[in-house]
Parts: C-alpha cells; sequence; structure tokens
C-alpha cells in the first residue's frame, strides 16, 4: 500500500494508540473480536475514532465528498421534499449524522426561502469534534437560524416531524460471513503477529482477517438473508463473502418505534437484496476511504480511514416494516433530486456568475450522472400518518424492488 499518502506522524500516533487499546480488546476476548466491534471501534472510539477524532474527513482536504459538500442544490432539493411533510406535520427536523453541517445550513436557507422559518432543527451526532464544525458551518452560512439549531445527547422518547440521514447507514457497524458452500463463517479480526509500534511501515497492519463457526443465530440470519436474495445457493461464487447490516436495521427500527408522526429520509449507496447479494458479489461491498483513494483493507491505519459499507435496502424496509412504518419510496438520487426540482434551482443560479454557474453545473451533473452518484445512491422514506404523494418519489419509485 505504499502508494496511499503517508499519515503526518502526530495522526499515526493517534492511529497507533487505537490499534494498541484493540489489541488489549482482542486478546482480553480471547483472541478474536466481530468485524462489527472493529468497525465501531475504528469509526466511533471516543478521542480516537475515524468520526470521534479530530482529522479531517470530509471536501477536497479530506477523504471523500458527500453530496450536501458538492453543492447547496443537494440541501435546497432535500428542503422541498421536508417542506411538504412539514406542512402536515408538526415536530421540525431531525438529523442524525450531519457531518459537516452542510446539509443542515442548505436546507434551513432554503426551508426559510419557503417560508418555512420558525421549524426546530434537532441534531444527532455522535462525534464532538463534528458537533462543534457543524456549529460554525450553521453558525456562518444560516445564521439566521442558529437559535433553533439543538444538539441532542440522547435519542427523544418520541419524534415528530421529519427524521433525515446522508449517509449514516453505510458508516453503522456490520457483521462479515463467508459461505464455503456448505457452511457459514463469521468473518472476525485477530491480532498479527508484532506490534504495529515495531513496525516501520506506517501501513504494516496490526490485524487480519479470523473466521470461526457461525454461531447458530448468525449463521440463520446470513442464509435467511441470502434466501431473501432470491439466487439459488448453486449459483452462488464459493467461497462467498458478504456482510450484514443488522445494526443499521435495528437503528431504523428504533427510530420506527419511536416515530409518533412524521417521515424517515434516508440517502446510501445500496442496493436491494437481490442485487446486494448477487451470486457474482462474492467479496461483498466493504470499501475504505483514504484520501480520496478507495482501497479494501480495513486495517490499514485504524481510526484513519473511513470503514464502509453499501446498504441492503431490502434488509432496511424489513425493518422499518417490522415497526409499524408505511413505505412513502425508494428510487435513486438522481430520479429523487429531479422530482424534487434540482433543475429549476439550477436555472436560478444567474448564468451571468459564470464561474458559480459551471462549478453548480458540474456539481449537479456529479449528483445525477448514472457514472458518478445518480444511480449507485439511493433515497428511501418511510412514515407514519403521512400520505403516500412524496414529491421525490413522484416519479421512478422502486419500492416493489425491495421485496
Ligand atoms: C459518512 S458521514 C456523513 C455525514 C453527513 N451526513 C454528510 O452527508 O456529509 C457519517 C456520519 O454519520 C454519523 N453517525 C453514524 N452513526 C450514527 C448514529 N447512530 N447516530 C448519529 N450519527 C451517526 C457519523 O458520526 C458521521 O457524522
Amino acid at each position: 500500500m505504499n502508494q496511499l499518502p503517508k499519515p503526518e506522524a502526530e495522526a499515526l500516533a493517534v492511529s497507533r494508540a487505537l490499534s494498541r487499546a484493540l489489541t488489549q480488546r482482542i486478546e482480553h476476548a480471547g483472541g478474536w473480536i466481530g468485524f462489527d466491534a472493529f468497525m465501531g471501534a475504528a469509526l466511533y472510539e471516543p478521542g480516537f475514532g475515524y468520526y470521534t477524532g479530530n482529522s479531517r474527513k470530509f471536501g477536497r482536504g479530506g477523504d471523500f465528498v458527500t453530496a450536501p459538500e458538492l453543492s447547496p442544490l443537494f440541501g435546497a432539493c432535500v428542503a422541498a421534499q421536508c417542506a411538504q411533510w412539514l406542512e402536515v406535520v408538526p415536530g421540525g427536523v431531525l438529523e442524525f449524522g450531519a457531518g459537516t453541517g452542510m446539509l443542515a445550513a442548505h436546507m434551513l436557507n432554503e426551508l426559510a426561502r419557503l417560508g418555512i422559518d420558525d421549524v426546530a432543527y434537532r441534531i444527532v451526532e455522535l462525534s464532538a469534534p463534528l458537533r462543534a464544525v457543524q456549529r460554525h458551518t450553521i453558525e456562518t452560512l444560516a445564521g439566521h437560524a442558529l437559535p433553533r439549531v439543538r444538539w441532542l445527547d440522547e435519542l427523544p422518547a418520541r419524534i415528530d416531524g421529519v427524521v433525515i440521514a446522508n449517509e449514516v447507514l453505510d458508516a453503522i457497524p456490520v457483521r462479515r460471513f463467508v459461505h464455503d458452500g456448505t457452511q457459514v463463517f463469521e468473518r472476525g479480526v485477530a491480532c498479527r503477529a508484532g506490534a504495529p509500534d515495531a513496525a516501520d511501515d506506517p501501513f504494516a497492519p496490526a490485524f487480519g482477517w479470523a473466521d470461526r463457526p457461525a454461531d447458530p443465530d448468525f449463521d440463520a440470519a446470513v442464509r435467511a438473508a441470502l434466501e431473501r436474495s432470491g439466487w439459488p445457493d448453486d449459483e452462488r461464487f464459493v467461497p462467498y463473502e458478504s456482510e450484514l447490516g443488522e445494526q443499521a436495521c435495528a437503528w431504523v427500527e428504533t427510530i420506527g418505534a419511536r416515530m409518533g408522526r412524521g417521515a424517515l429520509l434516508l440517502f446510501d449507496y445500496g442496493f436491494p437484496a437481490r442485487e446486494f447479494y448477487h451470486p457474482q458479489r462474492s467479496a461483498g461491498t466493504l470499501a475504505c476511504h483514504y484520501r480520496h483513494r478507495v482501497h479494501f483493507d480495513p486495517f490499514l491505519v485504524p481510526g484513519l480511514q473511513d470503514v464502509t459499507s453499501h446498504v441492503d435496502f431490502s434488509a432496511i424496509a424489513a425493518g422499518a416494516a417490522r415497526v409499524g412504518l408505511a413505505p412513502l419510496g425508494y428510487t435513486s438520487q438522481a430520479n429523487f433530486l429531479l422530482n424534487a426540482g434540482l433543475l429549476d434551482r439550477l436555472a436560478q443560479v444567474p448564468t451571468d456568475e459564470s464561474l458559480a454557474y459551471a462549478r453548480q453545473s458540474q456539481a449537479v451533473q456529479v449528483l445525477v450522472s448514472e457514472a458518478e452518484m445518480g444511480e449507485l445512491f439511493k433515497v428511501i422514506a418511510f412514515g407514519r400518518e403521512v400520505a403516500d404523494d412524496a414529491l421525490g418519489f413522484s416519479r421512478g419509485d422502486r419500492y416493489d424492488a425491495l421485496a
């Protein structure tokens, strides 16, 4: 991995401290932990995890760019959808995992432009450093709305209004499995020989994959997920490796169970089960982002790189149904944004400001192009006591593909 840029000494020291803590945890657990525990620590270990540490993550100087970072037109379209719901549902907006606060700022500006300038905007963010960044962004770009923004330390017992999350599901830890055609193994994490501090190479991994036979519950969950995909066992490439996003489903169920009246709107990359567990997708969907490079080794520099998995939207839909949420739509990001008026909004960018216009039209291209974010990224919504006429799903709803 010597083509990856080397981390700064300070960042490397943080990563090595996290590796030492993880090593102790693995030894304490008898030499093995599930990949969900590893991913949880790599992303969220207080002070050391990727999201909970101080590294720059978003934007050109970070590791990846998300839709709200690309253009304010994304947030304007999300606001248009939320405005439709907020007209009939009181309770305001609750955003999970608000990143740099860009989506919140753009939404608050657009909602105000639409005449909704009294709405409460609450944020649930696991990362303390990101909360500070979010406050700064909102103060700078949408200062008029800052008094209405609140950061919550825990989930409200009852949630009314609109809940939104962009690229949060993919950041929720997953468990990994390998199916050898007969048996299911859980693919977890063990220590590799040699202490990380002793290595000259900053990318020398201290951890590696270790398989053990799946316990009966995990075995049953994996087999059920593969069966739901609809592919016959004998067509599946073996060994077949993939992920199970049980925690993401549990997260949707928790929010759904607490939802009084309102809508849940989620954006992320992923597929229906039939594509997620396609027989040829035999390496799963786990991916790592480090300084705008994508690679597949989650054990490099723990805490300094993003680790993500795609979303099985069929599983998410099934979780929502279990807690009685009604489906409101599922479509590609391109369809959703176009339905919500993306092109009209682009047309409002003054063409005489040619640089600004060029930047926005390029961003629109990235947001909707099939080769970029338009098709891989999906939008899904559920509701309780909300009409099934959401603007963003008016054309191209594919909810049936999730069955
Ligand atoms: C890939 S970033 C996306 C950030 C932002 N939404 C954006 O689009 O730029 C994932 C975010 O989800 C947050 N996150 C993950 N799990 C969460 C949870 N259970 N509750 C709240 N935030 C969560 C992370 O802390 C991080 O801010």
